[in-house]
C-alpha cells in the first residue's frame, strides 16, 4: 500500500486565503524553507522504495501542493475532488494528469474533500462527511470503487479533512485520536476488530496523524514521539520529518501525497455499512 504516489512541486505555495482554521495570510510560509522540506518528504519516500510521480504546480493554485484533495484513486478509477471554491482551479489539473496516466476519471456529484476524506485500508474505505465532504458521496464512492465505506465524523473544524484525525498503519492497524472523531465514529472504529492506536490530542493537533504508511515504513511528522515511539514499538520503521511550513497551510505529510495504487476490491456495488444500519 502507498508505494506508487503523486506530489506536486511547492513551487507556488502561498496563503492566500482562509479555508481552515490553520491558514492566516499573515503568516506566509518561507519559500526556500517550503520547497527544502517538501523536496526530503519526497525524497524519503523514494528512499523508502516508493514510487513517486509528479505533477507541476500551477501559479494561480497556492494549495495544489496538498494533492491529496484532489481525487481519490483505486483500481485504476479515479473520482475528483469537489473542494472548497479558492480550490476549484486545481481540479482540471487533477483531470488532465489522471487522463493522461491512462486513468478511468470521474467528477464527484457532491462536494469531496479526495483522498483527505477517504482512506483506504483493505477492502474498507474510511470517509468523512459533514465538512467539506457531503455524505451523499460515499454511496458513489462505494458504487465506483467497490470498497465497504465506514462513515467518520470529526469532532471540530479542527479537523477539517478526516486524515487529520485518522492515520492508517497497514491492513490490520489504524492509528486514530479519539477526542479528534465524534462519539458514534469511535465506537464505528473500535467495531472494526482492527487493531487500533490511539494518539493523544497534542500530538494529534500537531498533525502526527497525516503520514504515509506502506507497512513497512511510516512516514510522518517531527514533534509527536510518544505516538512515534508506540509505533517503533509495533515494529515499523518510523521517520520524522520537519513540515513547520506545510503546517502554515494546515497540512502535514499524508496531504501532499495522493496514492495511485490503491488496490480495488472484489467489485463495485458493495453496500456501504450505513446503509446496513437502520
Ligand atoms: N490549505 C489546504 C486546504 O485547506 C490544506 C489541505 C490539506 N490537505 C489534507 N488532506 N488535509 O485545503
Amino acid at each position: 500500500m502507498n508505494t506508487e504516489l503523486l506530489m506536486c512541486d511547492a513551487e507556488n505555495f502561498r496563503v492566500d486565503y482562509v479555508i481552515n482554521p490553520y491558514m492566516d495570510t499573515g503568516r506566509q510560509p518561507d519559500p526556500v524553507a517550503a520547497l527544502a522540506e517538501h523536496e526530503t518528504i519526497a525524497k524519503t519516500h523514494l528512499a523508502a522504495g516508493r514510487t513517486v510521480r509528479f505533477m507541476k504546480s500551477a501559479p494561480e493554485c497556492p494549495d495544489m501542493v496538498y494533492t491529496a484533495n484532489g481525487a481519490l484513486v483505486g483500481g485504476g478509477r479515479a473520482v475528483l475532488g469537489d473542494p472548497p471554491g479558492p480550490r476549484r482551479p486545481e481540479i482540471p489539473y487533477f483531470r488532465t494528469w489522471l487522463t493522461a496516466h491512462g486513468f478511468d476519471v470521474h467528477d464527484a456529484p457532491y462536494p469531496f474533500s479526495g483522498q483527505g476524506d477517504a482512506l483506504v485500508c483493505g477492502p474498507l474505505l474510511l470517509a468523512g462527511h459533514g465538512r467539506r465532504t457531503d455524505r451523499r458521496m460515499h454511496a458513489v464512492l462505494a458504487d465506483l470503487f467497490g470498497y465497504e465505506v465506514v462513515p467518520l465524523r470529526t469532532a471540530s473544524e479542527q479537523w477539517y479533512d478526516l486524515d487529520l484525525a485518522v492515520g492508517v498503519i497497514d491492513e490490520r492497524t489504524l492509528a486514530h485520536c479519539p477526542q479528534a472523531l465524534t462519539a458514534d465514529s469511535v465506537h464505528r472504529l473500535r467495531d472494526l476488530g482492527l487493531d487500533l492506536v490511539e494518539v493523544p490530542v497534542e500530538e494529534a493537533a500537531s498533525f502526527a496523524l497525516n503520514l504515509v504508511s506502506d507497512g513497512t515504513t511510516v512516514t510522518m511528522t517531527t514533534g509527536a514521539p510518544r505516538f512515534a515511539a508506540e509505533l517503533r514499538e509495533r515494529g515499523k520503521d518510523v521517520i520524522e520529518l520537519d513540515t513547520t511550513e506545510l503546517r502554515k497551510g494546515g497540512g502535514g505529510v499524508r496531504c501532499t501525497a495522493l496514492t495511485l495504487d490503491n488496490p480495488a476490491p472484489a467489485g463495485p456495488g458493495t453496500h456501504t455499512t450505513e446503509r446496513d444500519r437502520p
